[in-house]
């Protein structure tokens, strides 16, 4: 498909890259111009840019020793821990300038559903669909896991704590092309997803994936530790494959429903 593309003006080279991915995701193939470039009548020789060279443009020794001393970790810590309410963190998560997804994503997807709910779900990071709608869980996989929950009676939509759910991820901006995210980033935004923990104050976490349990647990392989309790920020966490996989691999699904009836079992017995 070939159509004129929108003016672009990216600031750095990953909002130009996330503008470029957009475009090829909605189907562009080829550029076409308003008007007609001749390129026989390019000048023969085009004029080479100045590049600094490296011996110039290496930065004073002590602005280097400034730039490596940026600990992001602490300053998300600190931006976390001084955050008194959801609506605070929110703010902070936005204001957090040290993740270099943020430059490539266009929403920061903070959560969805009842923040008072007993059940938290901790997903890995948004997909397409979830940064355009600056939403959690909006996509193919979102709907998936709308109706697997909805099977054991919980829903993002209920306002009755007991039967809600609270929706958030580990990180807030989408990756590049949805890839994993690193270690780097997980334990860089680590410090907020404990914070989100402790004020929306669940009952129970249910770690969705890989990601999660690297953030919760410390470790992954999530075909190993799915359905087996674990604890973590002083809560039961379980673990369970992403509906994401679920979607790649259905015969995957009747243990994801065993889960699903572990977590029910829980949330009845501590109710009764
Ligand atoms: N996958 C996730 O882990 N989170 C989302 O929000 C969407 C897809």
């Amino acid at each position: 498909m070939g159509i004129t593309p929108p003016i672009l003006e990216p600031e750095n080279w990953q909002s130009a890259l996330a503008a470029f991915d957009w475009q090829v995701e909605m189907g562009v193939s080829d550029w076409v111009q308003d008007d007609p470039v001749n390129r026989y009548d390019l000048p023969e020789r085009l004029e080479r840019p100045v590049v600094d060279s490296p011996a110039r443009s290496k930065p004073a020794p002590e602005a280097a020793a400034q730039v490596l001393q940026v600990d992001a970790v602490a300053v998300a810590q600190k931006a976390a821990d001084e955050a008194g309410s959801l609506a605070a963190l929110r703010e902070a998560i936005a204001a957090f300038d040290h993740c270099d997804l943020k430059k490539g994503a266009r929403s920061t997807v903070f959560a969805d559903g009842n923040p008072t709910a007993r059940v938290l779900i901790l997903g890995e990071a948004p997909g397409r669909e979830e940064d355009q709608e600056g939403l959690p869980f909006v996509g193919q996989a979102g709907q998936l896991l709308d109706r697997m929950f909805d099977a054991i009676g919980l829903s993002r939509h209920s306002a009755d704590p007991a039967t809600a759910l609270y929706i958030t991820n580990v990180l807030p901006w989408r990756p590049p092309q949805s890839r994993d995210p690193s270690p780097e980033e997980i334990a860089m935004m680590r410090p907020f997803v404990e914070r989100h923990i402790e004020l929306a104050n669940p009952d129970i976490i249910v770690a969705l994936g890989n990601t999660p349990c690297m953030a919760l647990l410390g470790e992954k392989g999530i075909l190993r530790l799915r359905g087996t309790w674990a604890q973590a920020l002083n809560r039961p966490v379980l673990p369970m494959t992403h509906p994401a996989y679920l979607l790649r691999t259905p015969a995957a699904k009747r243990e994801a429903w065993a889960d699903l009836l572990s977590l029910k079992a829980r949330l009845q017995a501590a109710r009764s």
